[in-house]
């Protein structure tokens, strides 16, 4: 089978305050490139809106630069992505940046808060990350806000699931996730940055799995295009 003849690309979605989202996008991305043929980079998310206009910038400027960030979101084959837990849930600046979505080509007035719309998103790989202060502070519902907003684009979920020993690895099944402190900013343990780097692998494979058979697919598709048959309703002599 031949593949298609480009990378697979990750892009690894974070926002972090204190710097233990961070350590974890890295790893995430360090494990992502243990795939041959994956090109695995790193988007940080900023407090302030996409689309809020910068001093000395105009509103088309604005738009640019958010199209900038909209086109590698779009076009990254798998988005992993990261929050922390703020409140029991994803940090607000995350979910903005979805919110924003528009596409770069459609009037923002009338489609910017419906990429859904758009399909851009639908059947990209998609998996999450997050950290919270404490252990019961809301990571799994963290988690779970990424991935409920992932559905909504119709993304392809993955998840580490139950790992061994069953029932008493204390990671979560739904993403990688680690415990910042009361400080918010201890560096996650050596195990939690193994999870990361293993997400970061198992979401590039699957992406190279989707990537290289909806290629073969669509080829396929190409060869099998109906045919005039003899006597078929396609039959050019009839
Ligand atoms: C506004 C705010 C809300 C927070 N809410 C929670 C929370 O609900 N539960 C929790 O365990 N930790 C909470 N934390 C701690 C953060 O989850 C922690 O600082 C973060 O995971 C560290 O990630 P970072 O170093 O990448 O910023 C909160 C921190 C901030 C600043």
């Amino acid at each position: 089978m031949q593949g298609p003849d480009r990378d697979i690309e990750i892009l690894v979605v974070y926002y972090s305050r204190f710097g233990v989202l961070k350590i974890l996008a890295e790893q995430i991305a360090e494990g992502a490139r243990r795939a041959p043929g994956v090109r695995a980079e790193l988007l940080e998310v900023e407090d302030r809106p996409v689309e809020e206009v910068r001093s000395g910038e105009s509103r088309a400027g604005m738009g640019r630069r958010r199209a900038a960030v909209l086109n590698r979101l779009a076009s990254a084959d798998a988005l992993i992505v990261g929050a922390p837990a703020y409140f029991g849930s994803m940090a607000s600046p995350v979910k903005r940046l979805f919110e924003d979505c528009a596409t770069a080509s459609t009037p923002f007035t009338t489609d910017r808060s419906r990429p859904w719309r758009n399909h851009r998103f639908h059947g990209k790989v998609g998996a999450a990350f997050t950290a919270s202060g404490t252990p019961h502070g809301g990571n799994e519902q963290a988690l779970h806000s990424i991935l409920t907003l992932m559905m909504h684009l119709g993304m392809v979920l993955v998840t580490p699931g139950q790992r061994p020993p069953i029932l008493e690895h204390s990671a979560a099944p739904y993403g990688v996730t680690a415990i910042a402190g009361p400080d918010g900013n201890r560096p996650p343990d050596q195990d939690v940055q193994d999870a990361a780097r293993e997400l970061g692998e198992q979401v590039a494979e699957v992406a190279t799995w989707l990537v290289w058979g909806r290629h073969e697919w669509e080829r396929l598709r190409r060869e099998q295009r109906p045919r005039p048959v003899a006597g078929g309703p396609f039959d050019p002599s009839s």
